[in-house]
């Protein structure tokens, strides 16, 4: 198993997202990790201590004063044997507290004196999440050297929507196995991944556009810089939250897509194009707002954008990995097979965008990734595993 042996102290503090921390230590256990809670008095508020220590199967701690003297040691013990440090769910509180270094519960005082990578997952209402402070900590957290999962956007526990909610515990057992095993095979590539949808202007205040929020390239552009190779990210419009440390150029049309992409891919060694072009622009846009003429129907004139996969698959060099999507409600192989042909691809991934679960704006996507030598099946899953999948492929095309 991936984790066999490996120590992991897990803190949990008090939020409603406390009940998913169960899970995170199921699925720690079944990689075979050894992990270690230690949980805040408010914490215990949401799950129970005798939860954890039976999905664990260690004792689990509280607080610094109300167990036997040997947990004082103890702690200690474990700020020293941890090989990470992961609260999840960390509330605003604890991340004021490591700030400002106070140690005054189990968790703040270990926390403060392990050397191990630490790994925060916050769990907070969008209105603190955003507060400035909150905001500053983070980023002198950052600064320091902490590492963030999430928070992920999306219905709160209190009614509210927006950023806060924590990262499922599928991306923070993710994020916990890139810091201990971290998977560096790109290390030395250039990548560019393109993401998102573009909009074409009918005037100041209309456009054509599509639903991609960014999902599948952002998963793709954080999989590959953690796999050690450069990335550069080439964005059209996106709602996700974009990974952090990626160059990003940003861009409206089609076109503005076109000559960012085709400027940089020279020098690019795999070039990943998830983004969801327009294929039309409109012929004549309009420099004012267009006035509404009641009773007569409105006819445009579009015209064709140019084929950003089509020239960069033209000027492929040698050496080059070129990866496109492709978009499809019917006849996907038929139609996925075609333009790895018509754009001089070495993988496309086909997506079937009506399917529920897969395409636009979606966590989750199912997918068959085609080469030359055959077809890869990828049934319902996180985009970050698909991410993976398809970088794994990449690399498999490059040693060919
Ligand atoms: O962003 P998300 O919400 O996560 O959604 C992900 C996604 C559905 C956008 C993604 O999985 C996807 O399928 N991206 C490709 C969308 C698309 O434009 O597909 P297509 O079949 O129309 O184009 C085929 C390929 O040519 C794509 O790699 C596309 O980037 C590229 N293309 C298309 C048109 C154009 N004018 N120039 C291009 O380069």
């Amino acid at each position: 198993m991936k984790l066999t042996g490996r120590e992991i102290v897990l803190g949990v503090t008090g939020g409603i997202a406390a009940y998913k921390s169960a899970e995170i230590v199921s699925r720690l256990r079944k990689l075979g990790a050894n992990v270690h809670v230690i949980m805040t008095k408010n914490a215990t508020q949401f799950i129970t201590p005798l939860t954890m220590e039976t999905m664990s199967n260690n004792p689990v701690v509280v607080d610094t004063f109300d167990r036997p003297a040997t947990w004082e040691v103890e702690h200690i013990a474990l700020a020293k044997r941890a090989e990470v440090f992961v609260i999840a769910p960390a509330t605003a509180n604890i991340m004021a507290k490591m700030v400002c270094g106070i140690a005054d519960d189990m968790l703040s005082t270990t926390v403060l004196a392990t050397k191990a990578p630490v790994l925060l997952a916050p769990a907070m209402n969008v209105g603190m999440w955003t507060a400035q402070v909150t905001q500053e900590n983070a980023a002198t957290l950052k600064k320091r050297g902490v590492q963030f999962v999430g928070p992920d956007a999306g219905f709160q526990a209190c009614g509210d929507i927006g950023s806060g909610r924590m990262s499922e515990p599928v991306d923070i057992v993710e994020a916990i196995c890139g810091i201990l095993c971290p998977k560096l095979d790109m290390e030395g590539l250039r990548v560019m991944v393109t993401a998102g949808g573009t909009r074409e202007r009918l005037d100041p205040v209309r456009y054509l556009g599509n639903d991609s929020s960014g999902k599948m390239g952002f998963a793709i552009a954080a999989a590959a810089k953690a796999r050690g190779a450069e990335v550069t990210l080439v964005c059209g419009h996106t709602t996700a939250k974009q990974p952090e440390g990626i160059p990003t150029v940003r861009v409206e049309s089609t076109c503005d897509l076109y000559d960012a992409v085709t400027t940089r891919a020279p020098e690019m060694d795999v070039i990943i194009q998830a983004a969801a072009p327009a294929d039309y622009r409109f012929a004549n846009p309009s420099q004012q707002k267009m006035k509404k003429e009641a009773g007569k129907p409105l006819i445009f004139e579009l015209v064709e954008n140019p084929d950003i996969a089509a020239a960069v698959g033209a000027a492929k060099k040698p050496g080059q990995t070129l990866v496109g999507f492709a978009a499809e409600t019917e006849n996907l192989l038929d139609n996925a097979r075609r333009k790895l042909d018509k754009k001089n691809l070495d993988m496309i991934v086909a997506n079937d965008v009506s399917k529920p679960g897969a395409g636009f704006n979606v966590d989750t996507n199912i997918a068959t990734l085609i080469t030359r030598d055959g077809l890869t099946d990828c049934p319902l899953q996180r985009k970050a595993e698909l991410a993976e999948t398809i970088l794994d492929k990449v690399m498999e095309l490059r040693k060919a």
